[in-house]
C-alpha cells in the first residue's frame, strides 16, 4: 500500500467514482491506491469501501480547504460534478474550479476530469433551434461541464477530459426505462429519431478511467470519449424485447414534447436529447467503443450489460 500510488477519487460513493474505486482495489498490479472522497465516511457504502481496502475521507466539494486536505500526498484525482444534486450549471461550474484548484495547489501528476460538450460551441444562444434555458445555456448539465475545461487548462493541471455517455442505469434509476403506453405495450421515449445514442455501463466509466491513469502521460492533454456501444432507440428497444421477453417498443418523441414532459430537468434534457440527435457525428465521433474498450478490456456492450441487470429495470 505504502509503495502505491494514490488517486483520490470524487463521487466515491456514486456511479462513476465508485467504478473507479472498485476498479483500483480489484487490480492490485495497477500500483494504484484509492483515496475515497465522501460527505459522510460513516454512510453504509463508504464503510463497504473501506472494507474493500480503500482510504475513506471526509470531504465536501464545495469546501476548496477540505479539497486540499483530500487531495493532499496523492499521485492523481478523479474530478466529477454532481449537477442533479443541485440542477446548478453555476455551482457545478463552481466545484469544477475548486477541485482544479486544489489538484494545482497540491500539485497532482494527472487528473481526469469527467466532462461533457459545452453545446454553445455548435448551437450558440442566437440558435432558435432549441430554447435557451436559465438565461445563458442550451443544455445547462453539459454546458457548465465543457465551460469549466478551461480552469483546468488555463491553471496548468495535467488533465484529461473525459466524456462520458448516457449510462444503461438510467433505465433502472433515471425513469427512462420502458413504461406502459394508453394501450398496454411497453415503450422507451427517447427525442432521438433514428439517431444513435452512446451508451455505457455506468461502472465502465470508472474501468475505463483506469485504464487511462495505468497509460498516464500519453493521455494528459487529450480528450477521451468512453461509450459501450452506439445503438438507436429502435436497437435499445429490440434488445430490451429479447432480455425482457416481452416486447418493448421505441416511441420517438419530437424533442419540443420531451421539454414539455414536465418532470425536474425535462427541458434540459430534451435539449440535451436533440443536441445528441442533431450533431449525431460529433456526439458519436468524439466516443468510440474501440477507445474505451483498448482501456477496459471488459467494457460491456448494452445485450450484456442487460443480461446483468434487466430484473432490475422497473417496469410500471
Ligand atoms: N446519468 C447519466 O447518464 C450521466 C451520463 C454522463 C454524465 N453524467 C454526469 O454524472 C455526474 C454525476 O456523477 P455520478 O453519476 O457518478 O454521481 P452519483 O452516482 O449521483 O453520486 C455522486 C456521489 O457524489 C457525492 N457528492 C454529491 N455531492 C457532493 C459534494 N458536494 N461533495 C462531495 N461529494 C458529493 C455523493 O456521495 P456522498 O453522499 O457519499 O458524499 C454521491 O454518492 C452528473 O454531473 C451528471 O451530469 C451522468
Amino acid at each position: 500500500m505504502a509503495d502505491k500510488r494514490i488517486i483520490a477519487v470524487v463521487g466515491a460513493t456514486g456511479a462513476q467514482g465508485g467504478g473507479l474505486v472498485r476498479a483500483i482495489l480489484s487490480d492490485a498490479s495497477s500500483g494504484f491506491a484509492a483515496r475515497a472522497i465522501t460527505r459522510d465516511v460513516t454512510s453504509d457504502t463508504a464503510k463497504e469501501l473501506a472494507k474493500l481496502g480503500a482510504e475513506v475521507v471526509a470531504t465536501d466539494v464545495f469546501d476548496l480547504e477540505s479539497l486540499k486536505k483530500a487531495f493532499q500526498g496523492a499521485y492523481g484525482a478523479f474530478c466529477v460534478t454532481f449537477f442533479w444534486a443541485h440542477f446548478s450549471p453555476e455551482k457545478e461550474f463552481a466545484q469544477a474550479k475548486a477541485m482544479a484548484t486544489a489538484a494545482k495547489h497540491t500539485g497532482l501528476k494527472h487528473v481526469i476530469w469527467s466532462t461533457l460538450e459545452d453545446t454553445r460551441k455548435w448551437v450558440p444562444l442566437s440558435d432558435s433551434r432549441m430554447p435557451t434555458l436559465m438565461g445563458k445555456y442550451k443544455v445547462p448539465h453539459l454546458d457548465a461541464k465543457g465551460e469549466a475545461d478551461q480552469v483546468f487548462t488555463e491553471l496548468g493541471v495535467p488533465t484529461t477530459f473525459l466524456l462520458t455517455s448516457f449510462y444503461w442505469e438510467n433505465l433502472i434509476y433515471f425513469g427512462m426505462g420502458p413504461k406502459k403506453g394508453p394501450d398496454g405495450k411497453l415503450a422507451i421515449t427517447y427525442p432521438m429519431g433514428d439517431k444513435k445514442l452512446p451508451g455505457i455501463a455506468a461502472e465502465d466509466i470508472g474501468k475505463c478511467a483506469l485504464g487511462i491513469f495505468k497509460k498516464g502521460r500519453e493521455f494528459i492533454g487529450k480528450t477521451v470519449g468512453v461509450a459501450g456501444e452506439h445503438l438507436t432507440g429502435a436497437q435499445m428497444a429490440a434488445a430490451l424485447t429479447k432480455a425482457m421477453n416481452q416486447e418493448v417498443r421505441y416511441n420517438d418523441v419530437p424533442p419540443e414534447v420531451y421539454r414539455s414532459f414536465g418532470f425536474p430537468g425535462a427541458e434540459d434534457l430534451g435539449n440535451m436529447f436533440q443536441f445528441k440527435r442533431d450533431f449525431q457525428q460529433v456526439f458519436c465521433g468524439a466516443r468510440n467503443p474501440d477507445v474505451a474498450r483498448s482501456l477496459n478490456p471488459s467494457l460491456q456492450t448494452f445485450e450484456r450489460w442487460l443480461a446483468q441487470n434487466k430484473s432490475r429495470i422497473p417496469l410500471d
